[in-house]
């Protein structure tokens, strides 16, 4: 089974999670009295909400992998708010602003002439990542990371041969520019952003370290360069992922459309579109992806349509029944019979919602 929906509260089922556990927190948490659901109104004031996000904030810092990616939604009003408690946790990478499209919030039947401040018709979405992620993945937590550092760090082995073959046979590195015409020593040479030199300067170098007799940089390129795949996919896996495409959208202003009402709909049931734009962006095939606050599963929909596993929390028990019964009938977009597969999802939805 991909996914799990538990019905209870979101603090105390974290509290039983693992450290590092997940690898993406995707979440709509309550926005604090805004829908006119009871969910929405557990707390008195504002202060006691933000402070409940930090006990939130707090779970999601111990249960999210080191490279793993935070999505928290909020409303437009409270967003600072939760930021601010994000913060303390989390280093927020950017703020999206999901700007949903005309005639999709009550913004046209305001009388304009009684606003007060410009309608809100957006969600913010918070987006978040370890402080010093990539020092983190590498076993390092404690200071502001640098890419490049852990770059250095897990080609070390690579960088380590070269240097040590140009050091036994007594060239330095400006020795090793002049003869390949270029100023790339100091990133074959430290850990600085490192490169893996091409075959020709590597022929170029073996030739000079060579030039008075001598066995150096014995091994051949095609083996440097087998092994450099394999260190850049170790690199990659250790660093937060995240690929957009010209064909996404790639910029922090999204424009997806609202889901359309229908009989039975959360009141803030999420776009498909839009769960698999931040599920694909920001998770690997078989990630494990939390949304504590699982709502109608679109999120969950979303991970198991692209091979993702999912854990959901949900406080009602109407809504984690809704949720199982929605996922059940997902298949990933991979299935090997895509007729059977959007009327399989479709098939969930009617009977589940009419
Ligand atoms: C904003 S909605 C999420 C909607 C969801 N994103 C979707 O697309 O359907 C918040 C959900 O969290 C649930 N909820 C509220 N308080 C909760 C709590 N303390 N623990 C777990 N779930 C809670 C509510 O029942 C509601 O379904």
């Amino acid at each position: 089974m991909d996914f799990e929906i538990i019905h209870g509260e979101a603090l105390e089922v974290m509290r039983g999670m693992a450290d590092n556990s997940v690898d993406a927190v995707v979440t709509d948490p309550p926005y604090f009295k805004v829908k006119g659901e009871a969910w929405d109104h557990q707390w008195d004031k504002p202060a006691q909400f933000i402070e409940w996000m930090g006990q939130l904030a707090e779970q999601w810092q111990r249960i999210l992998k080191p490279n793993g990616s935070l999505y928290v939604f909020a409303s437009p009003k409270m967003a600072w708010h939760v930021e601010g408690a994000v913060r303390e946790r989390f280093a927020v990478l950017m703020n999206i602003r999901w700007q949903k499209p005309p005639f999709s919030t009550k913004a046209e039947m305001f009388r304009k002439s009684d606003l007060r401040n410009y309608f809100p018709a957006s969600e913010t979405i918070i987006f978040a990542e370890h402080y010093g992620a990539d020092n983190i993945a590498k076993g390092e937590a404690g200071y502001a990371a640098k890419c490049d550092e852990l770059r250095g760090f897990v080609f070390e082995p690579l960088r380590a041969y070269l240097d040590g073959e140009r050091e036994r046979s007594g060239f330095t590195p400006r020795q090793v520019n002049e003869a390949t015409g270029t100023q790339m020593a100091g990133h074959w040479f430290t850990r600085v952003q490192w490169a893996l030199p091409t075959a020709k300067h590597y022929a170029t170098m073996r030739d000079l370290f060579n030039a008075q007799g001598g066995d150096y940089l014995r091994r051949e390129y095609e083996d440097l360069r087998r092994e450099y795949e394999d260190l850049r996919r170790e690199y990659e896996d250790l660093r937060r992922p995240f690929n957009v495409t010209a064909e996404d959208q790639y910029t922090d202003v999204w424009t997806f459309p609202t889901v359309q009402a229908y009989q039975g709909k959360h009141v803030c049931e999420k776009p498909l579109a839009m769960m698999e734009h931040i599920i694909k962006a920001s998770t690997r095939p078989g990630a494990i992806v939390l949304d504590c606050f699982a709502g109608s599963a679109a999120t969950g929909h979303a991970c198991l349509l692209n091979g993702r596993k999912f854990i959901g929390i949900e406080l009602s028990k109407q809504w984690t029944d809704r949720g199982r019964f929605r996922l059940a009938a997902v298949r990933p977009h991979g299935n090997t019979d895509p007729v059977a597969c959007p009327r399989l999802a479709a098939q969930g939805q009617i009977s589940l919602f009419a």
